[in-house]
């Protein structure tokens, strides 16, 4: 699978001097509310003209203080992860979902966790927003079909989200399920996936500090066709591991089912760690394409053991074979 991608550039130094005003904003920024999404809908985007959600306050963290949460790559411009995108909700076409998510409404919005758990609970966007403090964390995230990105997420580690649901001994795995409404997502009408979208971590990958639940990239909100309003980035993972616009978060007891598993099993693994030396039935891992880092002859970077988060990760695996668990 080759694409050409849009090379409109944002340098590196216009969204620096973003971020700064977005932090300086931020000091004296308490009880600020949503209303960047105001609008949102109502306007149109394409690929071309990549229309951005806005700027929320709340979302103008700090860096990381996670261990291994930044990355010195640089940065995939705004307009390649925001219209370049996997989200087949919108289409199956890498422009379908800028082009068609703004029919998806991030507002209101609401997540329920159940499951094995001692105190189940729906949480509503405002207050997910304020559960723990923002951080700014810049991860390269490298999907599945050979290409990758480098995007300054905003948001906190899931673990925070989890923990306040008190899960029991039981629970195992989570599960995660992405919103499945025909009314704003018209590609949820045809088969190619069984809706809705379900992923899956294990326990323990999921309370890993590197696992963030994002509301924002680049210092404002999460474009809806990357995921909006809330969206999973395990960097150490295939992309597809990454959920978006989360409804659900069930902790189970019995490794669940993902969507990509139902459509291929021997393509889709349950635990699709980014591994080089495995491949996939389609597709080389052994290298990766840059989305943003000039066209198409830009010679394709090695791909790294976990993405290259192998010394924050690797002890999750350690005693595995990493060919079979795949
Ligand atoms: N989540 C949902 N709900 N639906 C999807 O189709 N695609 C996945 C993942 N999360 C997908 C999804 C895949 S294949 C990838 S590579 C990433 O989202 C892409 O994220 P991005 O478009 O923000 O780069």
């Amino acid at each position: 699978m080759a694409h050409a991608t849009p090379s409109e550039i944002t340098p590196q130094q216009v969204y620096q001097q973003r971020r700064d005003v977005l932090r300086q904003m931020a000091a004296g920024a308490a009880g600020v509310t949503l209303s960047a999404w105001t609008g949102q809908e109502a306007l149109a985007q394409s690929a071309s003209v990549v229309k951005r959600p806005g700027k929320l306050a709340a979302l103008a963290g700090a860096r990381s203080t996670v261990s291994g949460a930044q990355v010195a790559d640089k940065l995939t411009p705004y307009e390649d992860v925001s219209s370049y995108n996997n989200f087949y909700e919108f289409g199956t076409d890498k422009s379908d979902p800028a082009q068609a998510a703004h029919t998806l409404k991030p507002r209101p919005w609401a997540i329920s966790i159940e499951g094995e758990v001692g105190k189940p609970q729906k949480l509503g966007l405002e207050d997910l927003l304020k559960l723990a403090p923002m951080e700014e964390r810049i991860y390269r995230l490298r999907c599945v079909e050979g290409w990758s990105m480098v995007i300054p997420w905003v948001g906190y580690s899931l673990s925070s989200i989890i923990k306040r649901a008190e899960p029991n001994s039981r629970a195992k795995y989570v599960e995660f399920v992405s919103l499945a409404d025909p009314k704003q997502m018209p590609g949820v009408r045809s088969s190619v996936l069984d809706w809705p979208y379900v992923e899956g971590l294990r326990i323990d990958e999921a309370m890993h500090p590197l696992t963030l639940m994002a509301f924002g990239l680049y210092g404002e909100v999460l474009p809806n066709q990357n995921g909006a309003p809330l969206r999973l980035v395990v960097p150490w993972k295939y992309g597809f591991k990454s959920a978006k616009s989360i409804v659900k978060i069930r902790l189970v007891e019995k490794q669940p089912k993902s969507s990509w598993e139902k459509s291929a099993a021997s393509e889709y693994g349950f635990y699709s760690n980014v591994n080089p030396k495995v491949d996939h039935p389609r597709w080389s891992q052994s290298s990766e394409r840059r989305i943003g880092d000039g066209g198409l002859f830009t010679p394709r970077k090695p791909t790294l053991m976990f993405n290259g988060y192998e010394a924050q990760v690797g002890q999750l695996y350690a005693g595995m074979d990493l060919k079979k668990n795949y």
